[in-house]
């Protein structure tokens, strides 16, 4: 693949921080506002002490949220929901699975899966040490392979799903 950036390659697309310079005509922050971003490509460097970025791409940090969390929102919410919005379709009320629940991407897909597209269940899969983070992180219904196996019809559990 032809690449065309140039040495030293800058990476890194999600960052949070303290504005420190504005332009003339930046009108959405100013200077000492906490903010978080995904940084557009033509940007792209957030693991550098200071990112220049437009304005458009810059959001004001929630002061619920420390610099960490917000930082981890952009890229992996906005692939999520660019996910579901290929949907072609209305999902309010249907089921909609999400495998890996507790990925990056899922966590994000589920919650935005549940509380935006409305939909009506959302069922995820995860690796056995996360079941116990389930019922705190995603909700409720629960079906362990490892205690049912699928192979034994004795053994059949209801589908989990995450409703909270
Ligand atoms: N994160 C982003 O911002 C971003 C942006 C664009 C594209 N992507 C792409 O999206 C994909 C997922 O990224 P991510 O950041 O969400 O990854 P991640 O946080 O590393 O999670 C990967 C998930 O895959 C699951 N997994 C691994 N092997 C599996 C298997 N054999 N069967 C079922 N599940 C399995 C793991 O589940 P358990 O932990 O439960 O085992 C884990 O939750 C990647 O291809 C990535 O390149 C990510």
């Amino acid at each position: 693949m032809a690449m065309k950036d140039a040495f030293p390659y800058k990476i890194g697309y999600d960052c949070a921080g303290i504005v420190t310079e504005v332009g003339s005509d930046v009108s959405r922050c100013k200077v000492s506002d906490e903010v978080y971003t995904r940084l557009p490509e033509v940007s792209r460097g957030s693991l550098s002490e200071f990112v220049v970025c437009a304005e458009q791409y810059v959001a004001i940090k929630p002061p619920s949220l420390s610099f960490e969390e917000a930082a981890s929102i952009p890229l992996a919410g906005m692939t999520a929901l660019q996910a579901l919005r290929r949907y072609k379709g209305d999902l309010a009320g249907k089921t909609v699975f999400v495998p890996a629940g507790l990925s990056g991407t899922g966590l994000f897909a589920c919650q935005l899966a549940k509380h935006v597209f409305k939909a009506g269940k959302v069922i995820t899969t995860v690796s056995t040490s996360k079941v116990s983070k389930l019922s705190e992180l995603l909700g409720e219904g629960t079906v362990d392979e490892s205690k049912h196996p699928p192979s034994n019809p004795g053994n059949q559990a209801k589908p989990a799903n995450t409703t909270k």
